[in-house]
């Protein structure tokens, strides 16, 4: 079967390795999709200056120069749908989304989470498993629905807590993980083999 390439775009608030590693896999040609717009929500985004060693366009929308949450999500909005967004990425995105932003990209936005969703949810995850003491943690990817968090689950990995972790030594074992399963399930979500059952996601093939 043939599929017409998709348009992904990102957003992001810092660091930005999850967007390089699907972004790279994008460029490579084994991601058959195009690259759209990167979107930060801090000027100071590392992300940014990955975008601009891609040659790929981004922008930084400062969410202090809205009245309100709803009017920064429509400026984000306008300029992914001015880039023929068909999916978002949320890579490391340190905003709640509005029920608004959801609403325009509804089983559309793929976010990356440093834990085995629905355990740790919203911030610090790695840090609160790594305080609660479990010994298997790792990451989840997930449509984004109105809840923090609580979207169906595309692919999840785990990863061992070791005796002798440290918080740094852990995050970085997750992180590895990350950029394997993130731009997995945007390939799968690029090729057309993800289903939205309820809270289910089916993987065809
Ligand atoms: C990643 O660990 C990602 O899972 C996490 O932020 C980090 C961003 O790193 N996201 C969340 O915690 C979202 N709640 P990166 O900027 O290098 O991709």
């Amino acid at each position: 079967m043939v599929f017409g390439k998709k348009v992904i775009s990102f957003l992001a608030s810092g660091r930005g390795s999850n967007f390089k590693a699907v972004a790279e896999r994008v460029l490579d040609g084994s991601i058959k999709a195009r690259l759209g717009i990167l979107v930060v929500d801090r000027q100071d985004a590392k992300a940014l200056d990955t975008a601009k060693q891609f040659g790929m366009e981004s922008c930084f929308i400062d969410p202090k120069k809205y009245p309100d949450r709803r009017a920064h999500e429509e400026e984000m909005v306008r300029i992914l749908r001015k880039h023929r967004t068909e999916l978002v990425v949320a890579a490391g995105y340190m905003r709640i989304l509005t029920p608004f932003f959801i609403k325009e990209f509804r089983n559309r936005i793929i976010n990356i989470h440093p834990a085995l969703l629905p355990s740790f949810p919203g911030v610090h995850a790695q840090q609160q498993a790594f305080e609660y003491g479990v010994k298997l943690t790792g990451c989840t990817t997930h449509f984004v629905d109105e809840g923090t968090d609580t979207g169906p689950i595309i692919m999840q990995a785990v990863v061992p807590v070791k005796d002798d972790d440290t918080l740094d030594t852990l995050s970085a074992r997750i992180l590895r993980e990350e950029h394997r399963i993130l731009p997995e399930s945007v390939n799968l979500f690029c090729t057309g083999r993800l289903k939205v059952r309820g809270r289910k996601v089916i993987v065809l093939g």
